[in-house]
Order: C-alpha cells, then sequence, then structure tokens
C-alpha cells in the first residue's frame, strides 16, 4: 500500500534530521489512518483482555482493531478461539454485541448460524451447500499467559496459526489469579496518536495519579501499567482518525484490594485535557517509533 504523502514527507524529515512539521492531514485523514490499521494496528500483539471476562462457555466479547472486527469465544475451558467477525456469505458481522454469552453465532443479514469454533451450521436459504465442513470463519493467533488475552490480528486461517513468543517483561506473574475490580470503556475525540504518547508519559493516570512502577508495552494499541498494589491493562481503540476509545481493566494484586486506587482519572483528563492532548506536539522519539512502523523496510533499516 503506497504510503500518504503527509507520511512520507514525516519520513523524509526525520532522515535529514530537520524539525519536524507535521501535516495535519497526520492526524485528520482517513488514508493516514487506513495505512496505520495496516501497518500498526493489526500487527502482535494486542492484549484485548482479562482471562476471567470468558469464565464460562459460551461468553464472548467483540475486540475492534480499526475497522477489523474479532470475536474471542469461549467454547469450552481450554477452547477459546479468536474469530473473524465476518460472515462468510457476505462479510456481514456475526457478532454485532459488545460482550454476551451464547451457544452459537448468528449473522442477522440472511440468517447463517455458525458455532462457537466457527463452523457454519445453518446456511439460510442456501441448500446448495452440501458440505458445511469447508465452510469456517478464520481464526486468529491467540494465547492467555499471564491471565491476559493477546491476539495477533497479522495472522489469520481456517485453522489458527501458531502463536509466536511475546515479552511480557515486568508484568506480574499472578495476573492470571487476580480479580478485575473494574472495568471501563473512556471515549476521546483525540487521534489515538498524542493519546498514546500522553498515556505513556504519564501511565499513573490509570492509577489515580499515585504513581506507576513500570510500564509493559503490548504492540502499539496496548500496555500493562504495574504498581506495588495493582495492575492495569489498557487498551486504546482507534475509531476514527478523530476518535479513539480506551478500555482499562484493573487487577489490584490479592489481599491489596482495599489499598487499590478506587478511581482513575482517566475521564477527568480527558474531558478536561482533552483538546490541550490533541493539540500538544509529539516528541521526535514518538515520531521515530512511527516512521519505523510506517516506512517500507528498506527505509526503515536506514
Ligand atoms: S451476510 Fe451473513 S448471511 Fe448473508
Amino acid at each position: 500500500m503506497e504510503l500518504p504523502d503527509c507520511v512520507l514527507e514525516l519520513g523524509d524529515q526525520l532522515q535529514k534530521g530537520d524539525a519536524i512539521a507535521p501535516d495535519p492531514d497526520l492526524f485528520e485523514a482517513y488514508e493516514v489512518f487506513s495505512a496505520e490499521v495496516s501497518n500498526i494496528f493489526v500487527k502482535p500483539w494486542l492484549a484485548v483482555d482479562h482471562a476471567s471476562r470468558l469464565a464460562v462457555d459460551g461468553d464472548y466479547f467483540r475486540a475492534d482493531v480499526g475497522p477489523r472486527s474479532v470475536v474471542i469465544v469461549r467454547e469450552s475451558e481450554d477452547q477459546i478461539h479468536a474469530l473473524r467477525n465476518a460472515c462468510l456469505h457476505a462479510g456481514y458481522r456475526v457478532c454485532e454485541e459488545e460482550s454476551g454469552r451464547t451457544n452459537r453465532l448468528f449473522c442477522q443479514y440472511h440468517a447463517w448460524y455458525y458455532a462457537l469454533d466457527g463452523r457454519l451450521t445453518e446456511p439460510n436459504l442456501r441448500p446448495d451447500i452440501k458440505d458445511r465442513s469447508r465452510y469456517r470463519l478464520p481464526r486468529y493467533a491467540m494465547k492467555i499467559d499471564r491471565g491476559l488475552i493477546l491476539i495477533d490480528p497479522s495472522a489469520v486461517a481456517p485453522e489458527p496459526p501458531p502463536a509466536g513468543p511475546v515479552d511480557l517483561g515486568a508484568i506480574p506473574a499472578d495476573l492470571g489469579e487476580r480479580k478485575v475490580s473494574r472495568r471501563q470503556r473512556h471515549k476521546a475525540t483525540v487521534n489515538w496518536k498524542p493519546l498514546r504518547q500522553h498515556l505513556l508519559n504519564a501511565p499513573e493516570l490509570v492509577f489515580g495519579g499515585g504513581g506507576c512502577e513500570t510500564v509493559v508495552e503490548l504492540g502499539a494499541l496496548s500496555f500493562v501499567a504495574v504498581n506495588d498494589d495493582e495492575a492495569a491493562l489498557v487498551r486504546m481503540i482507534p475509531r476514527y482518525p478523530g476518535q479513539t476509545e480506551l478500555d482499562v481493566v484493573h487487577l489490584p494484586a490479592p489481599g491489596r484490594e482495599g489499598q487499590a486506587s478506587s478511581t482513575d482519572n482517566i475521564a477527568e483528563m480527558l474531558r478536561e485535557e482533552g483538546d490541550d492532548i490533541a493539540d500538544a506536539p509529539l516528541s521526535r522519539d514518538f515520531y521515530d517509533w512511527y516512521w519505523s512502523k510506517m516506512a517500507p523496510p528498506a527505509e526503515a533499516a536506514d
């Protein structure tokens, strides 16, 4: 995919060591957003939630990555699938709800039904489809490690591709046993890039501002912030160039539930500082990171 001119100009400025003067299109243009989906958003890994969200067979939730949608569903305790949320008939969603519990997936458009492992079971109005075993929603590479549900949105096939290694660094080893104390979604009318920079510069916001010992980034759009008493999974969900949602999942340390922060400052920060965050200049470090993801491989290596 050809990169938009404003992205190429940015790369040029970086490579010449010039001052960075980003074109507004970098934050507003759909063609930039579309290139970011391909070059950044779908790259591994993405931590989408804590495994306790799928506590019972049939539990599911949706994880959107830009315009793409994934359904994470529990068929049984050891059979958890990350399915492409697109009907095999004409591409409509087989899961519209954000989350729930079900024993099958259903496309409302022409009423095709799927089993929880993605097999087509009832292709309504298509009696000619005899061999249904050939029809299956593609599955993404995924794994559950330290209680985190991790997906690789770049690897999808009828049989789930093997999940490669993921470096979980300082994420607490007991995260899988922890209980979620709060799960919140915030909406921001801010491009994902300044929001990402702001959150990584001030991760203590997820703990109410008290401090943050370390942050482990998982791909471009998710990270785990770790403090003494608690950890928090933060996932950015870019919807449009000027709109980003944030999921924050709080995971207090065992026995420290009462000492964990009872609030975060994110809603307040977005309400009071949203415009300032959107207008804040991005650092050269950020742009270097961004260009390393967006650049054609040969240029990124220069
Ligand atoms: S698009 Fe799903 S049944 Fe037609």
